[in-house]
């Protein structure tokens, strides 16, 4: 048979797959840090690092090897079971954010339920609140994930539209609005607030300094939890190990994903104090594999990874040349350079043939991945391995991209 071409490798999953995503036309097939292959050997800079969920870099040696070794003694026990690695991992992950405890799951969208229903609860034994009766407020433009109940709390129709009926007990209000929050907080049935310190899917878009500690205090007011979405900002993505390290926030609920694997397998958590945690009692809530040995291990490896490589440094570092270099690239095509650490933006004005789609094919062709978010967005998100060597020449690839369009 003759060898499988990238137009073959394509063509098979459009065949057989669904078609809920449109992806860049290049065929992966291997990653080492920074950079990923395609099937024809050519090498790009990944720009994209699955949505912040590689920041540690692909196949980064110590969280492979974690998860091979375990791999080869057990690697799952269900939580019917107690079993020697899920503990070690509890331990270390609460100590490394500082919290009494952590509900282990599997995909962000798990995590956000999970934290959802924690708010409930603990809205109903705590806070007292009439049973059936509780909110939560959410933010216009959100991005929690993709279950149906995260899809009541979404605004983009593209997320909600014609998947309902939808679940009910949210209230939206607009992204980085604090007069809106104030407002909202008067109902005395609101449990919590969920948000993405930047939203990362609505286009990286950073708010007012000062809008996570003024939204915390507020809701510490109105005796309601405040819930940060630290799936694509946490872990050191933003420049701090989380981005409500920005502004001094600690939430009642973190919700971590992506990167507490380093890319490598679903892992996601919640972590809360005893007073929210405990609500939840033995039978109401879990997962099949939430908590698995592989993923305790692998956690583990990747947030020292995290540490020991300096990686929230290094982001802050790498993030304010990538910025100053692209606001520096004269294009009528830049409306607006955005972000903080390697969670970054670029705006385009996008017109026929000249749209963020095409810059990122003429990027792919130059040898940089990105993907464009909400047509006229491209996100910019290196693993955070990337050195400033590295880092300037793939800025000089990107200016290259945008020279053609001139
Ligand atoms: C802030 C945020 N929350 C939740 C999710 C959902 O995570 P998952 O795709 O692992 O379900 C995402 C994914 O992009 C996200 O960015």
């Amino acid at each position: 048979m003759s060898k499988m071409t990238a137009k073959d490798y394509m063509e098979r999953e459009n065949k057989y797959g669904a078609h809920n995503y449109h992806p860049l036309p290049v065929v992966l097939e291997k990653g080492q840090g920074v950079y990923v292959w395609d099937v024809d050997g050519k090498r790009y800079y990944d720009f994209l690092s699955a949505y912040s969920a590689l920041n540690q870099g692909h196949c980064h040696p110590k969280i492979v090897k974690a998860m091979c070794d375990q791999a080869q003694v057990l690697t799952l026990t269900s939580r019917a079971f107690y079993n020697n690695a899920l503990g070690e991992f509890e331990e270390y992950v609460t100590k490394f954010f500082g919290y009494d405890k952590v509900l282990p799951m599997n995909s962000g969208a798990e995590a956000d339920e999970t934290a959802l229903k924690l708010c409930r609860r603990w809205g109903y034994d705590v806070k007292k609140i009439k049973e059936g009766e509780a909110k939560i407020i959410v933010c216009g433009n959100n991005f929690h994930g993709r279950t149906i109940t995260i899809i009541s709390m979404s605004t983009d129709p593209d997320a909600f539209s014609g998947f309902g009926p939808y679940t009910p007990g949210f209230i939206k209000i607009p992204y980085n609005d604090v007069n809106a929050l104030e407002k909202a907080l008067q109902d005395p049935n609101v449990a919590g607030l969920i948000l993405e310190p930047i939203q990362g899917e609505a286009g990286v878009f950073v708010p007012d300094e000062g809008y996570l500690k003024k939204s915390y205090d507020l809701c510490k007011k109105h005796n309601v939890l405040f819930i940060a979405d630290e799936v694509q900002t946490g872990i050191a993505r933003t420049g701090k190990m989380l981005a409500c390290d920005h502004e001094g926030v600690r939430p009642d609920i973190l919700i971590l994903g992506k990167a507490i694997s380093g890319g490598t397998m679903p892992i996601s958590c919640v972590l809360a104090d005893d007073e929210i945690m405990l609500t939840i009692k033995p039978g109401e809530h879990g997962s099949t594999f939430g908590g698995n040995p592989i993923a305790a291990r692998v956690g583990i490896a990747a947030l020292e990874v995290v540490k020991n490589e300096k990686l929230a440094e290094n982001a802050e570092k790498m993030g304010k040349i990538f910025r100053e270099e692209m606001r520096a690239i004269n294009s009528h095509m830049i409306e607006l350079v955005r972000g903080k650490g390697l969670l970054n933006a670029v705006v385009i004005r996008n017109k026929p043939g000249k749209t963020a789609w095409d810059v990122c094919l003429a990027m792919a062709e130059k040898g940089v991945l990105a993907k464009p978010t909400h047509g006229n967005i491209i996100r910019f998100a290196p693993p955070l391995v990337i050195n400033e060597e590295q880092l300037r020449d793939a800025v000089s690839l990107i200016k290259e991209a945008f020279k053609l369009f001139e």
